[in-house]
Formats: structure tokens, sequence, C-alpha cells
């Protein structure tokens, strides 16, 4: 099973490597071991056996002990025409970001990190992102708003070596950014 890298591990911190097209069983295989363990996490039963395991709703390949550009994100929306927000994304890019801004009101949390990091991760409200999707077999390109937005610059960032508390500015961790939407 997966075994999270945490923050505290130099890894972390490297910038992952394209993955060559198409897809490797190899590479195929990781993806999906990835969107089980993220799922497993999201599983009640699962976390009171595994009590350091905490729930995710992404997850990037450096996460999983591999420097490579993948990341899975499964979540429930509560809307019924969009009921699950799931992708398998390699090599994504992101190729438009709004300049208006957005934050998660509670901050935001990560697989990777125990530690407390109080403050605002202020992010793009609006963004595209180009990517393979590994489920559809296909390029995609996805338009995201607020939450959904946040989610994917989070796993994003983890393939650039960034975690979520480096957007806090360690000055001013509650600054107001006028304009801004709160999540
Ligand atoms: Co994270």
């Amino acid at each position: 099973m997966i075994k999270i890298v945490k923050d505290t591990v130099p890894q972390l911190r490297v910038k992952s490597t394209e993955v060559p097209l198409p897809l490797s069983k190899e590479d195929k295989a990781f993806i999906d071991e990835m969107l089980t363990y993220l799922k497993l996490t999201q599983d009640e039963k699962f976390r009171e056996k595994h009590p350091n395991v905490r729930e995710g709703v992404g997850l990037a390949a450096p996460q999983a002990g591999r420097n490579v550009q993948m990341l899975v994100i499964s979540y429930e929306t509560g809307d019924e025409k969009h009921p699950l927000v799931e992708y398998q994304l390699v090599n994504p890019k992101i190729v438009v970001n709004s300049i208006k801004k957005c934050y998660l009101s509670n901050g935001e949390g990560c697989l990777s990190v125990d530690s407390e990091h109080p403050g605002r991760v202020y992010r793009s409200f609006k963004i595209v992102v180009e990517a393979y999707e590994a489920k559809l077999g296909e390029q995609v390109r996805i338009t995201a708003r607020g939450f959904d937005a946040i989610v994917l610059q989070h796993e994003i960032d983890h393939l650039k070596g960034i975690l979520f508390y480096d957007h806090i500015d360690p000055k001013d961790p509650f600054k107001e950014i006028p304009g801004s939407v709160e999540i």
C-alpha cells in the first residue's frame, strides 16, 4: 500500500518529471493505485483501522513516493447533476489563470502536512488545465472555478515541489486581498 511522503522529507520538494505518453502499464497501475488509496482515505472504517491516515480529496505522485507528473482527485460535490469530481491527470498544465482570487475559509490541508499552518492560501478563482486524463485515455481541457480550482492548484503545486503553506504570507497570514472570494 502507498505510504504518504511527509513534508519533513526533502523528496517532496523536488520538481516532478513529465510522464511519457502513451502511458506505460506500470504508470497506469501506479495512478490507479493512487486513486484507490485516495478513496480509501475517505472510508471511515479504513481510517479507524489506520489512525494516522487522514481524509483527502487529492493526491499527487510525489506524495506517493514518485516524482512524476501525475495526480488524482476525487470528491462528492452534493450537486445532483455532477455528483462526483474525479480525475487521474498526467502532465497537467495550467494554461489560464484568473486575476480574481479565492481561498478556503478554513484554510487548506494536505495528507503530507501534519503540522498546523493557519493562514490564507490565495489561489486563482478560475483556471483552465490541460492534461492527459488516464481514466478516459485522452487529452482533456478542464475549466474549474472555486473549490474545484483550489484542489487542482494544490495538487499541481505538488508536482513543482510547492506546499500550500508556501503561499501564506508569514508577516500577515490573514491579509485581505480586495475582491477575493471566500469558499
Ligand atoms: Co497536498
